[in-house]
C-alpha cells in the first residue's frame, strides 16, 4: 500500500481559530479521506504552534502564562475539529516533550554539517509573521507586507543557518521535481526569490524565553519557525530514539523516510516561503528526505484584505456551524474558493450557495432519486441481496423511467 502522509500547518495559539484556519484543515482532511478511500495507507497530522513572541505577548496581554493560553486554545481546536469531522491521526503541540527531542536532533545534525554560526544581526522584524523583512519588501511606513502593521527594528547577537549555501541545491531540486511546489504560478515566485540570492537565516532569539533553549548556546532560544517546521517529523518520532530504539521511530521510517512515501504539506500562500525554501534547506543540511509536495492555497479575504486576527476582520465559524451545520460550512469552503486563488467571504455568498447548491440542486436531486426509486420498486426499498443483480434491475428500470420522461418531453415539445 502506498504510504501517503498529509499535514496542515500547525496553528498559532494566540487566538481562536477562524475560517482561514478551518479552510487549510478541511482541504487536508478531504485529501486524507480521498486517499483512504483509494486504498492508500494514509496518515494525517495537524497541531498547534505554541512558542514565540506572538504567543508570549498575547498571553501577557491576558495576564496568564503562555502555556495556560495554549491549553485553552488547544481545547477549542480539538472541539472544532470534532464538530467538523476532521479525521486526523495525530495532533502535535510544539510544547510536547516528543517535539523538543525532534528539534534537538535536527539541530544536532545541522551543527554537525557545520551550517550554524554566531553573528550580529539587525533588521525589520514582524512579530505577527515572526520573520525579518528587507527594506525592499516592506510597505511604505515600514509596514509588514502581509499584516500591514508596523515592523520593529531588531539588533541582536544571533545564531545563523547557512541558507546561502543551499541556493543551488534548492534550485536544482525545484527543477528536478516539478511537483515540489504547487500550483505552478507559486513555484515560479519561489524560484525567483531563491534565484535572486539567499541570505543566511537567523535561527535563534536572545530576547525571548518562551521557546526551546538552543542546544549548546545559553541564553538563545530556537527561532520559532525552525521549531515549528520540525513538527512534521517530530510528530512521527524523529529524534525520539537517540539510543536507537527502532519502535520509537517506526512512524518516521514509514511515513517520512520510506523513499516511496508521498509527503504532502498543505499550506496557505503566506507561509509558502518557510515550507518551500527554509524547511527543505534545513532538511538538506541534515541529510534527511524532503517533502514531496508543498501545496499552497489562497486567502479568504474580507473587504479585499486577508482575514486575520491582526487586521481584526475574521469570521468565526461557531455561528455558521450552529445555524447551517458543519457539512454546509465544509461544502461552502471547498465550493466557493478556487484552490490556489483568493476568495472573498460574505454572508450573502454563503447563503446563496446553501440555497442554490445544497437546498435546491442537491435537495432536488435526492428527492427525485427517492421518487424514481419508489416508482421503480413499488414504494419499497430496493433489495439489498446480490448488489450487482439489484443494480442491474435498478439501472434497467431507471432507463425505462428516463425513456418515459423523454417521451413525455418530446410529446410536450411537439
Ligand atoms: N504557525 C504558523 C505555521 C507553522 S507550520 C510549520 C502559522 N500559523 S497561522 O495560524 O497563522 O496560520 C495557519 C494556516 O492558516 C496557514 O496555512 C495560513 O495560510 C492559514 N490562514 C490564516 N489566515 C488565512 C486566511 N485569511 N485565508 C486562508 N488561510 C489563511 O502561520
Amino acid at each position: 500500500m502506498h504510504p501517503y502522509y498529509v499535514t496542515t500547518p500547525i496553528y498559532y495559539v494566540n487566538d481562536f481559530p477562524h475560517i482561514g484556519h478551518i479552510y487549510t484543515t478541511v482541504v487536508a482532511d478531504v485529501i486524507a479521506r480521498d486517499r483512504r478511500q483509494r486504498g492508500d495507507a494514509t496518515y494525517f497530522l495537524t497541531g498547534t504552534d505554541e512558542h514565540g513572541q506572538k504567543i508570549e505577548r498575547a498571553a501577557a496581554a491576558r495576564g496568564i502564562a503562555p502555556k495556560a493560553l495554549a491549553d485553552e486554545v488547544v481545547d477549542r481546536y480539538h472541539a472544532l475539529w470534532r464538530t467538523l469531522g476532521i479525521t486526523h491521526d495525530d495532533f502535535i503541540r510544539t510544547t510536547d516533550a516528543r517535539h523538543r527531542l525532534g528539534v534537538e536532533a535536527l539541530i544536532a545534525r545541522i551543527v554537525d554539517r557545520g551550517d550554524i554560526y554566531a553573528d550580529h544581526h539587525e533588521g525589520w522584524y514582524c512579530p505577527d509573521c515572526e520573520a525579518f523583512y528587507t527594506e525592499k519588501e516592506l510597505l511604505p511606513g515600514n509596514l509588514c507586507p502581509i499584516h500591514e502593521r508596523p515592523c520593529e527594528w531588531r539588533s541582536e547577537e544571533n545564531l545563523f543557518f547557512r541558507l546561502s549555501a543551499y541556493q543551488d541545491a534548492l534550485l536544482a531540486h525545484y527543477d528536478a521535481h516539478p511537483n515540489f511546489i504547487r500550483p505552478r504560478s507559486r513555484a515560479n515566485e519561489v524560484r525567483s526569490f531563491v534565484a535572486s540570492g539567499l541570505k543566511d537565516l537567523s535561527i535563534s532569539r536572545t530576547n525571548l524565553s518562551w521557546g526551546i533553549p538552543f542546544p549548546g548556546h545559553n541564553g538563545h532560544t530556537v527561532y520559532v519557525w525552525l521549531d515549528a517546521l520540525t513538527n512534521y517529523i517530530s510528530a512521527l518520532g524523529y529524534g525520539a530514539a537517540p539510543d536507537g530504539d527502532a519502535g520509537a521511530t517506526a512512524h518516521y521510517d514509514r511515513w517520512w523516510a520510506a523513499p516511496a512515501s508521498t509527503r504532502l504539506h498543505v499550506v496557505g500562500k503566506d507561509i509558502l516561503r518557510f515550507h518551500a525554501v527554509y524547511w527543505p534547506a534545513f532538511l538538506l543540511s541534515a541529510g534527511l528526505p524532503l517533502p514531496t509536495t508543498v501545496y499552497a492555497h489562497g486567502w479568504w479575504l474580507r473587504d479585499q484584505r486577508k482575514m486575520s486576527k491582526s487586521v481584526g476582520n475574521v469570521v468565526r465559524p461557531d455561528h455558521l456551524i450552529e445555524r447551517f451545520g458543519a457539512d454546509a460550512l465544509r461544502f461552502f469552503l471547498l465550493r466557493d474558493m478556487v484552490f490556489g486563488q483568493d476568495a472573498n467571504f460574505s454572508d450573502e455568498a454563503f447563503i446563496d450557495r446553501y440555497n442554490s447548491d445544497l437546498a435546491n440542486d442537491l435537495g432536488n436531486t435526492v428527492s427525485r432519486v427517492v421518487a424514481l426509486s419508489r416508482r421503480a420498486f413499488d414504494n419499497r426499498t430496493p433489495p439489498r441481496r446480490g448488489p450487482e443483480a439489484a443494480l442491474q434491475v435498478w439501472a434497467r428500470k431507471q432507463v425505462a423511467v428516463y425513456r418515459e420522461a423523454m417521451d413525455d418531453l418530446a410529446f410536450h415539445r411537439a
